[in-house]
């Protein structure tokens, strides 16, 4: 791998050798000059130079402030005879990374100049990553820092254009919801309808008829035809969430349109077919539904073709000032470092929606223009927004006791029902893995 080119600026030729050949046998590729003017005409394509400050003609000051001038980002590093104090201060003022006070061993040398190139690669690679994150600090009006919301951005860009089934996974307010229209608004249907069904808010003998409609007849009350939501969404996207809540007998029927794209309105036994997109939401764990046998095995696997796990917030608390400048100027007001520094240190067990909230209410009663640390109204008397049925939190068993010690309230295998505000945050996780659990307490 060819290594980085040094670009030595020295007008006594005997010293310009020396350097030049050590530097040389370190590897480097070498270029010199005797005099500012001419370094300056090398200086665009090196990635480290290395001057004299007493130069005949122009001197290293002066070429320091012409490089500022011409947006270098090419580190510079002073070498002096005259090495007082001052010189190296007005050096590094002007932007030199480092000063060589002559003379020097060339092992010294050698750590300086590798130094600085340590620097400057990093600074280089830090760029590279802030320029590549940059668009993706965001995806449409979904806010998002942190590494898993980046992961999941792209993901939504793969898959966007594709017909391919998307499962989101994540307590209740990560975003599902506005994922799921993301993946829509980006996908070639986005013209076409985007039909969301709440599975949780239907009742199961109104499920058939919702999802899949019915003819004139097929029930008392059924006084005319009407078409099912996957009729509607004919050439769109259906959006099914808390599809963890969908009983056993629809379970068969959604395997059968996931499959087939085929179904039959209620009271008829003519086939219909759907050209539709799915994406699916839960925020209880479905692999725990599918070893309680309350879930499909294959309908799950039809299901889950793409998965999205939206953490929680708290796992990933990068993302809260983003998110809470984006609400600020959503509800037109202004956070002050020492209420954004209460958001961060909440747990949120409501997610994004309950900081939302937060946010909003905190606004609309602040004392002053701008909310302060005192503003800010969490309510945590009343934690009901936590998801109380998310597998994720479930506590082992054996765990209740501990828990009810900071406040905790769990039915065994139940979720958790209630935190005191002393204990901010208790995770829980059954996986395939074992069993972890923690508590945090932030007083
Ligand atoms: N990443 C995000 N950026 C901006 N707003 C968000 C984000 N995630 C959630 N929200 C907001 O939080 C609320 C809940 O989001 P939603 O998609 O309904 O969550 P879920 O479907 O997971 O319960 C919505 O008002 C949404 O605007
Ligand atoms: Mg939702």
């Amino acid at each position: 791998m060819p290594r980085e080119a040094i670009l030595v600026i020295e007008d006594e030729e005997k010293h310009r050798r020396v350097i030049g050949l050590h530097l040389s046998s370190a590897g480097f590729e070498v270029k010199a000059a005797g005099t500012a003017e001419d370094g300056l005409k090398l200086a665009a394509d090196v990635d480290l130079i290395l001057t004299d400050l007493k130069l005949p003609g122009m001197d290293g000051l002066e070429l320091l402030e012409k490089l500022k001038g011409q947006n270098s980002n090419t580190p510079v590093i002073v070498m002096s005879a005259f090495g007082t104090v001052e010189n190296a201060v007005e050096a590094m003022k002007k932007g030199a990374v480092d000063f060589l006070p002559k003379p020097f061993s060339l092992d010294h040398l050698t750590v300086v100049v590798e130094k600085a190139l340590e620097v400057r690669n990093l600074r280089n690679e830090n760029r590279e990553l802030r320029e590549a994150l940059g668009q993706r600090y965001h995806f449409e009006n979904i806010i998002g820092r942190s590494p898993s919301m980046q992961d999941i951005f792209a993901t939504i860009s793969r898959v966007a254009g594709t017909r391919a089934t998307v499962l989101l996974a994540g307590e209740s307010g990560v975003g599902k919801d506005m994922i799921a229209r993301a993946i829509h608004q980006h996908s070639p249907r986005r013209d076409r309808p985007f039909v969301k069904i709440n599975c949780t808010a239907i009742p199961e003998n109104l499920m058939e008829s919702e999802l899949f409609g019915y003819e004139k007849g097929a029930f008392t009350g059924a006084n005319v035809s009407k078409p099912g939501k996957f009729e509607t969404a004919d050439t769109g996207t259906v959006f099914l969430d808390e599809i963890g809540d969908v009983p056993g007998s629809i379970q068969v029927k959604l395997l059968r349109v996931l499959q087939e794209r085929e179904f039959e309105r209620l009271g008829s036994n003519k086939t219909m077919h759907t050209d539709v997109r799915v994406i699916a939401a839960t925020n209880v764990d479905l692999r725990a539904a599918l070893e309680q046998g309350t879930f499909r095995e294959d309908l799950y696997y039809r299901l889950n073709v793409v998965p999205l796990n939206i953490p929680p917030l708290r796992e990933r608390k990068e993302d809260i000032p983003y998110l809470v400048q984006h609400f600020a100027k959503k509800f037109n007001g202004e956070i002050s470092d020492g209420a954004l520094e209460r958001l961060m240190s909440y747990h949120w067990p409501g997610n994004v929606r309950e900081l939302e909230n937060v946010v909003e209410r905190s606004i609309l009663l602040a004392q002053g223009p701008r909310v302060e640390a005192d503003d800010v109204r969490i309510d945590t008397t009343n934690n009901r927004s936590r998801p109380a049925a998310s597998t994720d939190n479930f506590l082992p068993e054996g765990m209740t006791r501990s828990v009810e010690a900071c406040g905790w309230q769990q039915e065994p295998g139940g979720p958790l029902a209630r935190v005191d505000a002393q204990c901010a945050a208790v995770q829980a996780r059954a996986d395939g893995a074992g069993v972890a659990w923690g508590r945090r307490n932030t007083g």
